[in-house]
């Protein structure tokens, strides 16, 4: 089993004015792996991710960073931030500089590393999320997906070795969407661990490793994305099902799918790719 990077033990955490937003949730997220936390409106997810990165602290229960309880002091929370970078859903609440490149260089300064390694960190963070060229534009001219890289750019700079993104995919074009999720592969092959919540089930299905599902303010469920997100249980709650899987297996069904019906693509250029391929096995036979 992968080790875990983050764990959530029996945790609960409550609003002023009662509102209970985590009941008595445990969640373990796995070290290099990529994973969804689904669930609907006002289910934890926001909440759940300020717990990740110390910025809210748990009225009961623990959450731990590489098995050791996170301390809540300022040392302890320094330290914490620099390896769980989070990016919030609105930019502009994250944003706050004049230019991104002080924006970006804002972390590393604080952390209080030499100006040659800032500025290293800097480029290679505008490198990654591609904004080379933008680095002294005035943050307010800059487009609703250029704020959100930069806001991703900060975290990077700090070298995180997880990168939390509440909704990253949010607002977002499907071209945009796309380049976005090629940077975070990016950054996983690099070996950081990553953490989104979303609502987008499909997207979740082609490409999470891992999920984690909340039902008001509960762990429903978690495990391996093929196998869980196919579940009646998660289509019961989150209101449907990946309609790649869905589509496939009602060709399988059909007769004119892929045969094998433990076979699971995770996208809709896959299922056709294998039911193509599948054809021309059959006519070369
Ligand atoms: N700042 C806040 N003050 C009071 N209640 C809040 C606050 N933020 C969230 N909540 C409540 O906590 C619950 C969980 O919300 P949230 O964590 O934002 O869920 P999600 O991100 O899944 O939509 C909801 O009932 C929400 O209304
Ligand atoms: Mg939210």
């Amino acid at each position: 089993m992968t080790p875990s990077i983050i764990e959530l033990q029996e945790v609960s955490f409550t609003y002023p004015g009662d509102i209970v937003a985590l009941n008595t949730f445990s969640a373990t997220f796995a070290r290099g792996r990529r994973t969804a936390v689904l669930g609907r409106n006002g289910s934890g997810k926001t909440t759940l991710f300020s717990l990740l990165n110390g910025l809210q602290r748990p009225q009961k229960g623990a959450v731990l960073f590489g098995g050791e309880p996170i301390r809540y002091d300022r040392q302890g929370l320094l330290k914490l931030r620099q390896s769980v970078g989070m990016v919030f859903q609105d930019p502009d609440s994250q944003l706050f500089s004049a230019c991104i490149y002080e924006d970006i260089s804002f972390g590393p300064f604080n952390i209080g590393l030499p100006e040659a390694e800032v500025r290293t960190r800097v480029e290679t963070a505008l490198q990654q999320m591609r904004l080379t060229g933008l680095e002294n534009r005035p943050t307010h001219s800059l487009s609703f997906g250029q704020k959100k890289r930069a806001c991703i750019a900060g975290v990077l700079a700090m070298h995180p070795q997880v990168l939390v993104l509440d909704e990253p995919f949010a607002g977002l074009d499907p071209v945009m969407t796309a380049e976005f999720m090629t940077i975070l592969d990016e950054l996983h092959q690099g070996g950081t661990s990553l953490i989104i919540a979303t609502h987008d089930l499909d997207l979740a299905y082609a490409w999470a490793d891992d999920v984690i599902i909340l039902q008001d303010g509960r762990l429903l469920a978690q495990g391996e994305a093929l196998k869980l997100l196919v579940q009646p249980l998660v289509h019961a709650e989150l209101g449907a099902a990946p309609i790649v899987a869905e589509l496939s297996s009602a060709l399988t069904l059909t007769g004119t799918g892929v045969y094998d019906k433990w076979y699971q693509p995770r996208t809709g250029a896959e299922l056709v790719r294998a039911v193509l391929n599948q054809n021309r096995q059959e006519n070369e036979q």
